[in-house]
């Protein structure tokens, strides 16, 4: 990993902006949950640290550490495309688009709270906290490039992600960028906030050690000082450190070695795949003799028996992750790891959000849904049954109706074709 001094930062002027409209906001709004526990200081070494390496929405700055294509100087730029001779003009484009088309439900910093936001379910995605639900990277990578491109040309069906096919290979590049930038950006705040909290900066660290003093002699502003002067000798680093974990994981997942590839080719889904799909969906073994508790994936458990997304676990109240005290959801059934309720899947109706190629159905078995209760069945299910379940999946819309897939009859059908061909040549 190469390391770029604070000092090449490339910093971006604002361009004028002349008719493109001034972007709403002048300031990245900041992750209040992150920054209220730390002491006020503290807080000021997050909002320094973010204003220095990433500027404001009207003066970006380029961190040259993060692997992202920021648009270099073209000093031969025409007239029209002026701005190009200035460093940085691809983050500058794709923030303009992002403030046209995304804005209102992402949010100016991404933190998927736009103005539009609160009406919607599911919720605009929060880039922040850098999860993303429908890619083809393996368990914790991040997507790749192209999983994004992928989810603005398609948009997320069944949710109000619209696709933005028709804004052209370019524009979906830039706006990627701008995406995969502002994920990192909230991704840093988070980080840093957090490691300056286990660094004992926080108001309550200071409550604490104060009550605990057995001399009673420790005032409340030394022990403010003494937490400071502790952050302050450690945050460089600490940017350091942090920026550059956030540059490799994003660079890990456009490697190919981390993307979710299937050794064994999908099968036909005949009856005899679809049914043993069904088994396995319905947590019974496909061979009684030989059970493997491993195959027990629980699909029906949230899915429900026909897959209508009614399963007993949609009527469970379930523990807040890492809540402390511990506390359940006030509502029943399924929550998002950004706390909204959410529904298993109706396979009944055939609509999917990370799309209907049967490898896009394998990704989402193979590796679950991040950020969702959806885990990942790769290491419990072979590829050859997770082609299965894929098959029985495709098939449930058609239940009950002619089915979209060969059916014994058809396959002799075929067969019987083939025979006559052979026959007449
Ligand atoms: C009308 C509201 C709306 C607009 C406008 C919108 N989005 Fe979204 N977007 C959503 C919602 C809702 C989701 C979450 C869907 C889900 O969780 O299944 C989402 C999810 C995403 C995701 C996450 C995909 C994943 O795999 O997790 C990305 C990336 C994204 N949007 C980018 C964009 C970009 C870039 C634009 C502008 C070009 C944009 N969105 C415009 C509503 C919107
Ligand atoms: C603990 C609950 C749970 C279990 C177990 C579970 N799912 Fe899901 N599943 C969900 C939720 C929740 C979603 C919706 C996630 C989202 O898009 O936000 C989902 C979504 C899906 C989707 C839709 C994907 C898309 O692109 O829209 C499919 C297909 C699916 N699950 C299949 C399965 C199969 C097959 C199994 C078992 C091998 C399974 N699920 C096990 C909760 C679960």
């Amino acid at each position: 990993m190469k390391l770029h001094q604070v000092s090449s930062l490339v910093v971006i002027a604002m361009l004028a902006l002349a008719g493109c409209g001034q972007p709403p906001d002048a300031t990245f709004s900041s992750n209040r949950e992150k920054l209220a526990p730390l002491l006020p200081d503290a807080r000021k070494m997050v909002e320094k640290a973010l204003e220095e390496n990433f500027g404001t929405p009207n003066n970006l700055v380029a961190w040259e550490k993060f692997k992202i294509d920021y648009g270099a100087a073209d000093p031969t730029a025409d007239d029209d495309h002026k701005h190009h001779r200035n460093p940085g003009w691809r983050l500058v484009d794709g923030r303009n688009l992002y403030m046209q088309h995304c804005v209102h439900c992402h949010g100016t910093a991404g933190d998927g709270n736009g103005p539009t936001a609160k009406h919607l379910n599911p919720r605009p995605r929060d880039y922040r906290q850098g999860v993303f639900k429908f890619k083809s990277t393996l368990g914790g990578f991040k997507p790749a490039r192209g999983d994004l491109i992928h989810i603005l040309e398609q948009g997320i069906p069944g949710t109000y992600m619209p696709s933005f096919v028709l804004l052209g290979p370019e524009k979906l590049g830039l706006l990627v960028d701008y995406v995969r930038w502002l994920s990192i950006r909230g991704n840093f705040e988070i980080r840093l906030a957090e490691e300056l909290a286990g660094l004992g900066a926080t108001e309550s660290d200071v409550t604490q050690e104060v009550q605990n003093d057995e001399s009673k002699k420790l005032q409340r502003s030394d022990a403010i000082k003494a937490a400071i002067s502790a952050a302050s000798g450690e945050v460089a680093q600490l940017i350091e450190r942090e920026a550059n974990d956030l540059a490799e994981n994003w660079e890990a997942g456009d490697l190919p070695e981390n993307a979710i590839v299937p050794k064994v080719k999908r099968h036909a889904p005949t009856r005899e795949s679809i049914e043993k799909g069904r088994l396995l969906f319905l947590s019974q073994y496909p061979d009684p003799k030989d059970p493997d508790p491993k195959k027990k994936t629980e699909c029906a458990e949230c899915h429900g028996r026909a897959g209508r997304g009614d399963g007993p676990n949609t009527e469970k109240f379930w523990e807040i992750p890492k809540s402390n005290p511990k506390r359940s959801y006030e509502t029943a059934g399924l929550h998002d790891i950004w706390g909204h309720e959410q529904k298993p899947r109706d396979l009944t109706r055939g609509v999917y959000r990370g799309g209907r190629r049967p490898i896009d159905i394998f990704r989402r078995i193979h590796q679950g849904i991040p950020g969702t209760q959806m885990a990942g069945f790769g290491a419990a299910l072979t590829e050859e049954e997770i082609w299965d379940v894929v098959n029985f999946v495709l098939s449930v819309p058609f239940e009950g109706k002619h089915s979209a897939y060969p059916t014994e009859v058809e396959e002799q059908k075929q067969a019987e074709k083939k025979d006559v061909a052979a026959a007449q040549e």
